[in-house]
């Protein structure tokens, strides 16, 4: 077996480490991307183990496949990590042994897909992961209301000048829609203040763009349904290991694990537990695990990953 990697797999040790991976073991890996992480999971659980890797851009799919043609015992297959229940279930597996998911975009994706994922380039508006994904970025600015794009923008972009932005885009897209990135980063540039626009929260684009990837992609619904879903189907003991780029994400994966912990997270003040709160799991993360100096300066991408992981009791 000969395989190189295509991309620079972030926080790679720790999640082999965090995985805890021997042969024979039974792996999900949700975020295929460039296959960087499934190719280490996949030697370190050979020759017995079975790897189902998963990613809903075919584009993944297609490169992934060639890089493991020779190779038995991995199950590939283009949809939605959220559906793992299901996805597992088509190769007749049940049960995990570990979940893995390092989500966000692969270097693939914003360097070479076209798709307009990078306010740095001017390509069409597009920001679909999944290329059959009916909703794509032109329908989310063409077609959503003011209202809904300045929610969007605050809530996705953390962005205050949501509603200028929001307002400006609709103004332009009355006399002809808005078709490219370019377009749409200079629509954003003029809606802010001079001295805003290079502030030391970065460029305004910068969150606008992601907002709409996220509503896009329906990237935090996922995220919540995978982490309940992939629980669900870990045996005793499995682990769950989960690479977040921005708070939002990070939040959620947080939560869910301090609620698979048994914290209570009941209002102060209650006389007795009423959240149920069960203690299903052990925080193997105590602290959130991060890239180090050194892995930063080789890999610019890794900067604001996170890593949590527990253990299913
Ligand atoms: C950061 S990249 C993964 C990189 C990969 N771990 C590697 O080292 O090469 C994230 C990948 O997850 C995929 N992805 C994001 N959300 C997904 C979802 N809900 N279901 C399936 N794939 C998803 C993207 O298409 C992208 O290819």
């Amino acid at each position: 077996m000969k395989l190189e990697q295509i991309h620079i797999p972030v926080l790679l040790k720790e999640v082999l480490e965090y995985l805890d991976l021997k042969p024979g073991k039974i792996v999900f890996d949700g975020t295929l991307g460039g296959a960087g992480h499934t190719v280490e999971i996949f030697k370190a659980i050979a020759p017995t183990g079975k790897l189902i890797a998963v990613d809903h851009d075919s584009l993944a799919i297609s490169t992934a496949s060639s890089l493991f043609k020779d190779c038995r015992n991995i199950f590939f297959s283009k949809g939605n990590f959220a559906d793992v229940k299901r996805i597992i279930k088509s190769f007749g597996i049940n049960r995990l042994d570990g979940f893995f998911i390092d989500i966000g975009l692969s270097s693939i994706q914003i360097d070479k897909s076209g798709r307009g994922f990078s306010y740095i380039r001017d390509e069409k508006l597009d920001m679909r992961m999944d290329e059959d994904n009916p909703l794509s970025a032109f329908k989310v600015v063409n077609e959503y209301s003011e209202q809904k794009l300045k929610e969007i923008f605050f809530k996705f972009g953390e962005e205050k000048y949501s509603l200028r932005i929001a307002r400006n885009i609709t103004l332009s897209r009355k006399d002809k829609p808005v078709e490219t990135t370019g377009q749409l980063n200079k629509i954003i540039e003029n809606s802010i203040p001079a001295k805003e626009k290079f502030s030391k929260r970065g460029h305004p684009s910068k969150r606008i763009f992601q907002a709409i990837r996220i509503e896009v992609n329906k990237e935090l619904e996922n995220l919540a349904r995978a982490i309940d879903e992939g629980f669900e189907v870990l045996n005793k003991g499995g682990r769950m290991v989960i690479i977040s780029y921005h708070s939002l994400e990070d939040r959620i994966v947080k939560n869910k694990f301090i609620g698979f912990s048994g914290k209570c997270t009941c209002p102060s003040g209650l006389p007795v537990c009423i959240c149920g709160a069960k203690k299903q799991a052990e925080i193997l993360t105590k602290r959130i695990i991060t890239p180090s100096d050194e892995e930063i300066s080789n890999n610019k991408r890794a900067a604001s990953a996170k890593l949590r992981a527990i253990e299913k009791l």
